[in-house]
């Protein structure tokens, strides 16, 4: 069976588009039973741009998992995993630092954003985290990865390390993976200005709906949300232009599970006021019982910690020989 991996980072504020874009598919995914899914919190990518305080770090890591158990992984069904209990990770890692070329890892955007103008100060780790990331995937062999629009550019570069391995050795070892970016919530944008997505580091808590917000604090952040004052419209090329209408309506549409055109038909003609208070309750009804079994998830770190033992001992199976041959294709000695 084919394999699907895709990770996350541990980074606090577990938001919508986290949920939408990624997590929601990777339990479809799961439960489709069409591929071995593996499944993984990245702590090792999570200190790239700024290092943690271990306490936070290791909150952010359970609590992450604790958001992926609640979200519907389920870790008999999928290997569930945290990056740097799994060492193979950042071995294979240092294998690729070797393969992609400096020109490659600075025409990456994400690396251009955050490192910024001033890039002589920022973290070799953040140079080479895309070859961290391609390492992840590419260490189980994995062809499919489920993730948002903005993970795109990473994982062609996950195919040129792949590429470039095979090329340089005359292998056909490392596959070339297929990027899974589909359905209307791979782009899931910031609710105060439908152009930018929403993200974690957008400083304004309105921008975005957090997994763990109440019920009160959803229904109010998306009646603020920005909107322009016409109705809505009877198709969906009538949101052409309108991107924080049309953010809204995919929001809808992805949360219950139907198209775009299926809410604009219930709703056509409607004004923001009267759909805002069917998306919150849709919202809701959605989130609500993932932040609560959360908590009661949190409840009991000792049992997270224990699950994630356990799914990196079940990694271990497939990423200790990966390894090994790695190795010994490029010439170690093995003994
Ligand atoms: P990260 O932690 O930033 O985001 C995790 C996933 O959430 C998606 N996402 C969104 N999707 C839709 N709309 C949004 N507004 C939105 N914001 C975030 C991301 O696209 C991603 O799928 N580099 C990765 C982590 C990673 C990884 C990997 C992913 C490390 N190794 C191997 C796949 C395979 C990252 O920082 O994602």
């Amino acid at each position: 069976t084919p394999r699907v991996f895709s990770g996350m980072q541990p980074s606090g504020d577990l938001h919508l588009g986290n949920y939408l874009g990624a997590m929601k598919r990777w339990v479809d995914m799961q439960d489709a039973g069409q591929h071995e899914t593996v499944y993984c919190m990245v702590d090792l990518h999570a200190i790239t741009a700024t290092l943690l305080d271990p306490d936070t770090l290791r909150q952010n890591t359970r609590e992450l998992c604790a958001g992926f158990i609640a979200a519907g992984i389920d870790p008999e069904k999928s290997i569930l995993i945290n990056q740097s209990q799994v060492p193979e990770h950042a071995q294979l890692a240092w294998i690729f630092n070797c393969i992609a070329r400096m020109g490659w890892m600075g025409r990456m955007t994400q690396w251009k954003d955050k490192a910024g103008k001033n890039a002589e100060a920022a973290s070799l780790g953040l140079l080479a985290y895309p070859a961290l990331m391609a390492a992840d995937i590419l260490i189980y062999h994995a062809t499919h990865v489920p993730v948002g629009e903005d993970q795109k550019q990473h994982l062609e570069l996950t195919r040129d390390i792949a590429a470039k391995f095979n090329h340089d050795y005359g292998v056909e070892f490392f596959p070339i993976v297929e990027p899974v970016i589909e359905g209307v919530a791979t782009r899931v944008m910031n609710l105060q200005d439908g152009t930018k997505k929403m993200s974690k580091s957008d400083p304004s808590d309105k921008s975005r709906i957090n997994m763990t917000d109440d019920a009160d604090t959803i229904a109010r952040k998306i009646r603020k949300a920005k909107t322009d004052p016409d109705p809505l419209p009877g198709d969906v090329d009538g949101l052409a232009g309108r991107p924080d209408a049309r953010n809204l309506v995919n929001i809808y549409a992805a949360l219950a599970e139907i198209e775009p055109q299926a809410v604009l038909d219930q709703h056509a003609g409607a004004l923001f006021g009267h759909f805002k208070a069917a998306l919150a309750d849709v919202a809701v009804a959605k989130l609500s019982p993932i932040s609560e079994e959360m908590a009661r998830l949190m409840d009991d770190p000792a049992e997270i910690d224990r699950i994630l033992g356990r799914g990196a001992e079940r990694a271990r199976e497939i990423t200790v020989p990966i390894l090994e041959q790695t190795y010994d294709i490029i010439g170690m000695i093995r003994s």
